[in-house]
């Protein structure tokens, strides 16, 4: 038996990512531990978009590589976004590193393994495909877990200007109805409550039957239909693709959940025009009210990102005003990070100061705990049916779960397990927590 150890960085794309590299790697005899220490093989999946990100895959390679120093027969390989880097460049970073696999390229591991182990030739294969889906290849899930992810498409056309995924990931492509179907149907058979569907730009799913085109409100329809039982999640949805075709499919199924993450990335339409978002703050907010009036009960997330290039204190009022406005009930914020080979990297300058940038986003996380708090607050007294996930981690004796709303809600319910949906009384919240009890039906 052989071990493998893989550790996962950046997105839940790479989560789903590993999940299929584990599953490659087990038809190779590769069994799953859960150290680095007892691994025979160590993966680490790396992601690119931030410089911060790839600098700790940097520190964390060095450290690991090292453990080959007490342990001759360890091999370990990067996998993930980082591949794109050159080759000299990752070698220099990481000498003891054995070899490298791009994001199309996890087919080819059980041979670059093999290359690494016969001859310390540092193999790589970093080629992008546009047809890639791994669609035959059902990744792997732990036996009785909640709620998974399951990748629909892969890639990226949007080129937005900051953005290093259409390079590090390649042209967008869908995977087929059926290989998605399937892996649902999986999922289920394992006793899984709910599923994520994933995408870098779900709204622009295609996939092509003789007789029939696909679109993603297709699909997820589909989806609804055919597991009537399953909570469904979709992640992520560009607003300038976002549909009245998909509010009203998500309308007409209440297994979908009612909660949708839109990055705004900035509330200032000359930073999303530099951002190339190909939307305005006014397109967007009009499709948050579609959301809203279709379903008056939605959570809206969003993605915000401060001191991009040419950002003026103007923008970034515009920008907490638009949070307060459109009121997220909860937000990723991050500072503007250039990102080599990137269209923002040769005609828009990184000239906000790093101090500038930490300010602002200090600014709009302190905005955003305010806004989250009164989002909250309006939920005391609700009744919500609440995913069981697992154990409290500040009180052993609660189970903490997620709403349809997408909310984090813990409470007590001795009876109950894991993966049980239990209708709970919220009685009060934090900025980050909903609190509650089980509601009896009398
Ligand atoms: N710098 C900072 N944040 C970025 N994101 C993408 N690229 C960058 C970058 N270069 C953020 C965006 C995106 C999220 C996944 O990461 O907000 O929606
Ligand atoms: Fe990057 Fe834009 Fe594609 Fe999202 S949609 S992955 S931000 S290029």
């Amino acid at each position: 038996m052989k071990r493998l150890y893989i550790e996962t960085y950046g997105c839940q794309m790479n989560v789903a990512d590993g999940q299929l590299v584990e599953s490659i790697l087990s038809q190779e005899g590769y069994v799953q531990c859960k150290t680095p220490d007892e691994a025979d093989l160590i993966l680490i999946n790396t992601c690119s978009i931030r410089q911060h990100a790839e600098e700790r895959a940097i520190a964390r390679m060095r450290e690991l590589t090292s453990f080959k120093r007490k342990r001759p027969g360890l091999r370990v390989g990067m996998i993930g976004c980082m591949a794109t880097w050159n080759k000299e460049k990752i070698f220099d970073a990481v000498p003891l590193l054995d070899f490298i696999a791009g994001p199309d390229s996890y087919r080819k591991l059980p041979a670059l393994i093999e290359q690494a182990t016969e001859n310390n030739s540092h193999p790589m294969d970093v080629i992008l495909s546009t047809v890639e889906t791994y669609e035959d290849i059902i990744p792997h899930h732990e036996a009785k877990g909640v709620s998974a992810f399951v990748s629909i498409m892969r890639g990226c056309n949007n080129f937005c200007a900051y953005c290093v995924v259409p390079y590090t990931r390649g042209r967008e492509r869908s995977r087929s109805v059926p290989s998605i179907l399937e892996e649902i149907h999986h999922l289920v058979e394992l006793e899984y409550k709910e599923v994520t569907l994933l995408g870098q730009n779900v709204n622009s799913y295609n996939w092509k039957e003789p007789n029939k085109e696909w679109d993603f409100p297709a699909l997820l329809a589909r989806i609804a239909q055919e597991f009537p039982m399953l909570r469904i999640r979709f992640a992520t949805s560009h607003p300038k693709d976002a549909s009245l075709q998909l509010v009203e499919t998500m309308a007409s199924y209440p297994n979908i959940a009612r909660s949708i993450h839109l990055p705004l990335q900035s509330g200032s339409n000359d930073v999303l025009k530099r951002m190339h978002r190909h939307y305005t703050l006014e397109t967007y907010k009009e499709k948050i009210d579609w959301f809203r009036k279709f379903m008056p009960d939605i959570t809206i997330s969003t993605d915000i990102i401060v001191g991009y290039s040419g950002e003026t204190e103007d923008d970034h009022r515009a920008t907490m005003q638009a949070m307060r406005e459109i009121h997220f009930f909860y937000a990723y914020m991050f500072k503007y990070s250039e990102r080599p080979g990137t269209l923002a990297s040769k005609k828009y300058p990184d000239d906000v100061p790093d101090e500038v940038k930490t300010r602002r986003l200090e600014e709009i996380i302190h905005l955003q705990q305010q806004l989250s708090y009164e989002h909250n607050l309006q939920d005391i007294g609700k009744l919500y049916d609440v995913l069981i996930e697992g154990v409290s981690k500040k009180n052993p004796n609660k189970w903490y779960g997620r709403t349809s709303q997408n909310k984090v809600v813990v409470f007590s319910e001795p009876t109950a397990h894991i993966g049980d949906f239990v209708k709970v009384k919220i009685t009060s919240v934090t900025p980050a927590t909903l609190l509650g009890e089980p509601y009896k039906d009398k």
